[in-house]
């Protein structure tokens, strides 16, 4: 299956990276192919909601280029099309996903349409509180998105007390990202 991942986190070997790498690790051993796409190193702009893009009909099977901005946004959309699996990563960062990732769902929009159904979506979240009250936000959020775009959530993994890379390693969290990209079908 064609795997596209879109990570929130600046920190290249952080928490939310690590168990990116492990689900990539799971997903091409069973031998997916794998997009990624690191919204931390990139240029987008947040949507303003001028609906420029949605002004006009637009053909579904293809990327809608009618965004008035021309930015990093480009290089993604053929892969949030082609893809038959999307994936989520973010840190938690004040009980939501953190605002790279956010900026890049947003902009999904100009592409909604196309968007819509046969996909499925699976989060992956970090954070410090050894409770997973700081995820309810985030996992609402991608009940919500995922209902409204037809896709079928495909698995979740919520890793509490996880503030720093060594403590993660403790956890079995990177095993269960592992195994999500493992056993994807
Ligand atoms: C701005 C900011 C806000 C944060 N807010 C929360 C929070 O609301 N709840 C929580 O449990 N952890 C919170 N954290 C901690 C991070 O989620 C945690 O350290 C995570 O492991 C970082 O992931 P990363 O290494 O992939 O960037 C916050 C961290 C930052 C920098």
């Amino acid at each position: 299956m064609k795997i596209t991942i879109i990570t929130g986190s600046a920190h290249k070997n952080g928490t939310s990276a690590c168990l990116t790498e492990q689900f990539v690790k799971g997903a091409s051993e069973a031998g997916h192919e794998i997009y990624r796409y690191d919204a931390a190193t990139k240029q987008v702009h947040p949507c303003i909601g001028c609906d420029r893009c949605h002004a006009q009909e637009h053909p579904t099977d293809t990327v809608n280029t009618a965004c008035v901005f021309k930015d990093d946004m480009q290089g993604l959309n053929p892969h949030l099309l082609e893809a038959e699996v999307i994936v989520l990563v973010s840190p938690i960062y004040y009980y939501g996903i953190n605002a790279q990732l956010k900026t890049v769902i947003d902009r999904f929009y100009a592409n909604d349409a196309a968007l819509h159904g046969q996909k499925k979506a699976i989060l992956m979240l970090t954070m410090a509180d050894d409770t997973s009250e700081s995820a309810d936000g985030a996992l609402a959020s991608f009940r919500g998105m995922t209902n409204f775009l037809g896709w079928e959530m495909a698995g979740t993994v919520v890793g509490v007390n996880c503030p720093t890379l060594d403590m993660l390693k403790e956890t079995g969290y990177p095993r269960q990202a592992y195994e999500l990209g493992k056993n994807l079908a």
